[in-house]
């Protein structure tokens, strides 16, 4: 079997994000706000061509009920939210009242307030309250890794067929290849890409793009 592919140097990098769509004014200021207000922390946030491929998926399933866990300062909650059908819906997971609130300062702007509902609190306590039965177009799971795996079993029965999970950090940076992890994310996010790969009610692909993204899709 051919093995093909390269590496992505920054110069590279530099191109294939000048070669995507730009991010908008918005976006921009997002980014601005969230480093100004969060510094160190704003390392959390999704990149603008992350941004406009999460909006590419949302319109690809024409999503009317997605689902994000893990919202922060709101970046990939805009992207979802743009990329909405007529009368869809997104529903936000997060516990971090202060970084939500920038979030919700962004989606007035962007006039998606009354698109995005915001719960806050532990996301599994959140999931598990969502209606018992497949009717989700669209998950992005982005928040503390150790729940990835809870996050998934709460949230694969409910993607209706066609419907497409998003899942970020699953290269955690390279140290998925640790073969003696030495903290929880790295073990939990392990575990994680061997229990996706395996579970036979997805078909799953996993992209080297930003830290690294399983997309999965209902069988
Ligand atoms: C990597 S950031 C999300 C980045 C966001 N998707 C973006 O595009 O900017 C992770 C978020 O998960 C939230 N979080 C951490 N533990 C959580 C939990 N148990 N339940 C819900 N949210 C949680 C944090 O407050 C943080 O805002």
């Amino acid at each position: 079997m051919s093995r093909s592919f390269i590496t992505v140097t920054e110069e590279l990098h530099d191109y294939v994000v000048a070669h995507g769509t730009p991010p908008g004014e918005l976006e921009l200021d997002l980014a601005a706000e969230t480093q100004r207000a969060t510094g160190r922390a704003a390392g959390m946030q999704i990149e603008p061509e992350y941004a406009a491929l999460l909006t590419m998926l949302t319109r690809l399933v024409h999503a009317r009920h997605a689902v994000e866990v893990g919202t922060f300062t709101g970046m990939s909650s805009l992207a979802i939210g743009r990329g909405l059908a007529e009368g869809g819906r997104l529903v936000c997971f997060d516990i971090s009242d202060e970084y939500t609130s920038i979030a919700r300062r962004f989606w007035q702007r962007a006039g998606l307030a009354d698109k995005i509902e915001l719960r806050l609190g532990p996301a599994v306590e959140g999931l598990a309250a969502l209606p018992d039965e497949p009717y989700l177009d669209l998950a992005f799971i982005d928040a503390d890794k150790e729940s990835y795996g809870a996050y998934w079993d709460a949230l694969v029965p409910r993607m209706r067929s066609g419907g497409m999970l998003v899942v970020d950090n699953v290269l955690w940076s390279g140290r998925v290849l640790d073969e003696h992890p030495k903290d929880a994310s790295t073990a939990s996010l392990i575990d994680f890409n061997a229990k996706a790969a395996a579970d036979p009610r997805v078909d799953v692909v996993m992209l080297p793009f930003s830290d690294g993204v399983t997309l999965a899709r209902k069988r």
